[in-house]
């Protein structure tokens, strides 16, 4: 198993689900499991700053996650919502909903199920979030956390909103991705950071690529390459 963290616009997502195809890995994208309890909130007319009525909606939503790189899926109550986790109302709630600690005890209870099952079937995963190195799974065999300076994550988030139709502007992504890392990083329940044993990796002056080589490598030290895989998971 391979824990990637890290804050928004490092490459993060984009590598977890390239390092994941390359190794022969499962996928898990955590964040996306937050984005959908923090849907579900907006749709219920929830107020986001609510942890009382956001813990108890957490406890019913059925929140459901593909965990083939190759096809990213995410679904609530078993429909598909696509796009929509991604949207702006969803970036300005995400961070009150998931800072919530009973919201969190259900999600990396969930998070640990389908890590544990796609180890057992698949042999392998890569997941991706804030807390996997430190919380989720304390004993993975490579931790990675990305970062990147607040210009180029503020570009690249700006270019992937653009990408998928959505009105962005550099000035504006900033602002999102700098109020959500604020927020991520100084909540109360397990709050991001990299694990005092991660591999902390500066992506500021590199490509996707570049920084897959990297990790490729890192993961082939760890001996997580090829059959070995599942082994050094476990
Ligand atoms: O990775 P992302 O941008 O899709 O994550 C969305 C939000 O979810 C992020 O602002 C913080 C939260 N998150 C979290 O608290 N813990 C995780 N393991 C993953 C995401």
């Amino acid at each position: 198993m391979v824990a990637l963290d890290g804050p928004s616009g490092t490459g993060k997502t984009t590598v977890a689900r390239k390092l994941a195809a390359t190794l022969g890995a499962g996928y898990l994208d955590t964040g996306a499991m937050y984005r959908l309890v923090t849907l579900a909130v907006l749709r219920a007319g929830i107020d986001p700053q609510d942890p009382g009525a956001v813990a108890a909606l957490a406890s019913e939503v059925e929140v459901g996650v593909g965990t083939d790189p190759a096809r990213p899926r995410a679904q609530l109550g078993g429909q598909e919502v696509g796009e929509e986790i991604r949207t702006e109302p969803v970036n300005a709630a995400v961070s009150a909903v998931s800072a919530v600690p009973e919201v969190r005890e259900i999600l990396v209870a969930g998070q640990r199920r389908i890590i544990a099952h796609v180890l057992d079937t698949v042999g392998g995963i890569v997941v991706d979030g804030r807390d996997i190195g430190t919380v989720v799974a304390p004993d993975a065999p490579l931790k990675v956390f990305l970062t990147a300076s607040p210009e180029v994550r503020a570009a690249r988030r700006s270019a992937q909103d653009s990408a998928a139709g959505r009105k962005s502007t550099t000035a504006a992504a900033r602002a999102s991705v700098e109020r959500r890392d604020e927020l991520d990083s100084t909540r109360t329940a397990s709050p991001m950071r990299p694990a005092g044993d991660a591999v902390v990796f500066d992506t500021s002056d590199l490509n996707i690529e570049q920084v897959l080589v990297a990790l490729s490598e890192l993961a082939s030290q760890r001996g997580l390459l090829g059959g070995e895989f599942a082994e050094a998971c476990r």
